[in-house]
């Protein structure tokens, strides 16, 4: 398609791991190719884009001017805030990167956090939060979609970008304003161990016989029911496999402050 009929959309990397960027390109259905070619134009991202440099950030200066009040933004990455904006500076044009997000998101259609970072400052913003990290919400007074995980699922990605691609328009949200269509269940409730939980079969420890037979991973940290998130039934990489199906139990990592708050995963 030519670049007019596609959505522009500029991805800002805040302070982050690129696990979401990495989530966004296993993207199956359409396939990161599809999606990049035919259905958006990608003005910005770091990770793949083929401009550097100088040339990197006028791209970025370009496509906020040429595109004002029509792109979507999408940022990865907890927001390093206030007093401890100097931690992240992008470009060497002397901006810190919370101006950055501030100046892009001032002219976008739509906004979206992607990743527990960029939506509740995520491991960035854990204790004793050096940098100050802060979510994107936080730092600017335009609506912002969340979509947490660390890392989401591509689908949660992709299929929040689709809705508004094909709808025009934002889709219910929950009080942590994530799309109700993919967190609005707790994972507890479609997990395939769930039988396992109801008749009492649980693992004790790894490696004993409970996780060979793919007994409940409560006992061994599982935060499935405190989680909202649809991991359980959507999956990951187009349905292959997710934490609980590895045997791993869930972290809580598309709840806010997960890494401070929902304790150990490998408890004894
Ligand atoms: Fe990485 Fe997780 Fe943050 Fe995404 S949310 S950038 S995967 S630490
Ligand atoms: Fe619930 Fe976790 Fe057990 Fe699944 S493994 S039934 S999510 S506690
Ligand atoms: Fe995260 Fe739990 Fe899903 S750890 S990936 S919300 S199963």
């Amino acid at each position: 398609a030519e670049v007019a009929d596609r959505l522009p959309v500029i991805w800002l990397h805040m302070a982050e791991c690129t696990g979401c960027t990495e989530s966004l390109l296993r993207s199956a259905s359409p396939s990161i190719d599809s999606l990049i070619f035919d259905h958006i134009s990608l003005e910005y991202q770091e990770t793949i884009m083929s401009a550097a440099g100088w040339q990197a950030e006028q791209n970025l200066e370009n496509a906020i001017e040429k595109y004002k009040d029509r792109y979507v933004l999408m940022v990865e990455g907890g927001i390093p805030h206030g007093k401890g904006s100097h931690f992240l500076t992008i470009g060497g044009h002397g901006k810190t990167g919370e101006q950055s997000a501030i100046d892009a998101a001032e002219h976008a259609a739509a906004i979206f956090a992607i990743g527990t970072c960029s939506s509740f400052g995520g491991v960035q913003a854990a204790a004793p939060n050096p940098t100050n990290a802060t979510s994107l919400s936080n730092v600017t007074s335009k609506p912002v979609i969340n979509v947490p995980g660390c890392p989401p699922s591509e689908s949660n990605i992709v299929g929040t970008l689709l809705h508004f691609l094909l709808y025009g328009s934002l889709p219910a949200l929950d009080a942590y304003n994530r799309p109700k269509w993919a967190y609005g269940l707790r994972i507890h409730d479609m997990c395939e161990r769930r039988g396992h939980f109801d008749a009492g079969e649980f693992v004790e420890q790894f490696g004993d016989d409970g996780a060979k037979n793919g007994f409940c991973l409560y006992k061994v940290g599982c935060k499935g029911p405190y989680t909202f998130n649809n991991c359980s039934r959507q999956k990951f990489n187009e349905g292959t496999s997710w934490p609980v199906q590895a045997g791993h139990g869930c972290a809580g990592c598309s709840e806010p402050d997960f890494w401070d708050t929902m304790g150990v995963l490998h408890e004894p």
